[in-house]
């Protein structure tokens, strides 16, 4: 049987085998019989990575449209562009971002610096440098954000026992007349929520705000207002799926924290792939010409857009799976309020990235959806929260999407016996 590589449990990467191999398990019938009598499961689904793979069937129809070709001859410098703060950033990419923001409204790009990154996990670490360096304390500064919060920061802010910075926790809690930065992720991984800052001013440490606004994008949630803090972290992982190319990119007020941001970029990796760059590029211009032409008349379908096919889709698996937990009172998910979308017209609600699923019979949750229905998923205390909580990812394959609906509409009863 055919395998992918494991590492370890809290790495990214899970033994995983093809669900296609699993057998066809026991549906709920309205009238709360079951359709078969399966009960056991050969192979594991792993939910567990916001792999954005459920992007991939609107790239495939664009593969030609979006092909870049590049020459032996070509990209062989470090640098990009000297007169820019961020020298290593190619003035292409740098057009094609401040493109995509002004389309879709959500961030505003002028008078701002923009600083390229090998995703925007490095432009994290780039951005507690660069904060925690302009800061006037002496002691390392506490990095918080509140719970449940994105659960890699906590291992990005220690991994190099840094000097001047530390992980300070859940900043809900955060009461230390000390330096702080709050990291605000909205909308919100693992759950969803739309956030502000919490850190209360009362406490009286000098504070520095990162938001973090990877999931902030249409098919995830309506574009309420364009976005203008210090500093701000985008990634292409999260907008159009291609998180392979590796690209993130911060937006930022202060030309010195920009420098500094590029400073510690150039330490780590002396800039990012000019091949990722240009694909990156041309993959933008791809997705805004396709609303340009669109609004021209021209030959794109509205539900060819990329941001109107990704919501739809992102809509279809939350009503998929509001219609399973309704049904199955074992599991319950967030409610989101409704707001309306500058960038579509219309209101509607959030259509998160991850499911925040709690479990209501086990204090558990990541052990008993692995050991009882053989599904991986991240559990809340990795996110600082409660156990009883896990998330799991909307983005994986129909396949596995599927096999995971089917898998938690099961009658445990019957499955238990
Ligand atoms: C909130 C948040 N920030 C940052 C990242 C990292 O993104 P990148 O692929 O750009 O490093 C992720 C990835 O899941 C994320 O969920």
């Amino acid at each position: 049987m055919e395998s992918l590589i494991v590492a370890d449990k809290t790495s990214l990467y899970h033994n995983t085998t093809p669900s296609s191999l699993v057998p066809n398990l026991p549906l709920n019938n309205k009238d709360g019989s079951s359709s078969t009598s399966s009960t056991t499961f050969n192979s594991y689904i792993n939910l567990d990575q916001g792999d954005p793979v459920v992007f991939k069937e609107y790239w495939r129809k664009k593969s030609e449209e979006c092909m870049v070709v590049i020459k032996g001859c070509e990209l062989l410098s470090y640098l990009s562009d000297l007169r820019s703060v961020c020298w290593f950033m190619m003035p292409e990419l740098r057009d094609a971002i401040k493109r995509l923001h002004a389309l879709v409204g959500n961030a505003d790009t002028n008078d701002m610096y923009i600083v390229v990154g090998n995703g925007s996990t490095q432009l994290f670490q780039a951005a507690l440098y660069a904060l925690s360096s302009s800061s006037s304390s002496d002691d390392p500064i506490n990095v918080v954000a509140a719970a449940p919060y994105y659960s890699e920061y906590q291992e990005q802010t220690d991994i190099l026992r840094s000097g001047i910075h530390k992980w300070g926790g859940d900043a809900m809690k955060y009461d230390k007349n000390e330096a702080y930065i709050e990291v605000v992720t909205s909308p919100n991984n693992p759950d969803g929520s739309i956030r502000g800052p919490v850190v209360n001013s009362k406490c009286g440490g000098e504070g520095k705000l990162v938001h973090d606004l990877a999931y902030y994008w249409p098919q995830y949630t309506p574009i309420t207002h364009m976005a203008s803090h210090d500093l701000m972290l985008f990634t292409f992982s999260k907008c159009t799926g291609h998180a392979g190319s590796r690209i993130g990119w911060a937006i930022v007020k202060d030309k010195e924290i920009a420098k500094k941001m590029t400073k510690f970029i150039q330490m780590s990796s002396i800039g990012v792939s000019k091949e990722s760059q240009t694909r990156v590029a041309k993959i933008i211009e791809v997705l805004c010409d396709s609303y340009k032409n669109f609004k021209l008349g021209g030959l794109s379908k509205e539900s060819e857009l990329f941001f109107e096919h990704s919501r739809r889709l992102m809509m279809e698996r939350w009503e998929k799976l509001r219609e399973v937990t309704k049904q199955n009172s074992d599991f319950s998910v967030p409610k989101f309020p409704q707001a309306y979308c500058n960038f579509t017209n219309e209101t509607s609600e959030t259509y998160p990235a991850f499911a925040w699923l709690k479990c209501n019979k086990d204090e558990d949750c990541e052990s008993y959806l692995e050991k009882k229905l053989k599904i991986l998923v991240r559990g809340g205390n990795r996110f600082g929260s409660d156990p009883r909580y896990a998330r799991l990812s909307l983005l994986g394959k129909d396949d596995d999407f599927g096999e995971f609906l089917k898998r938690i509409s099961i009658d445990m009863n019957e499955f238990r016996h």
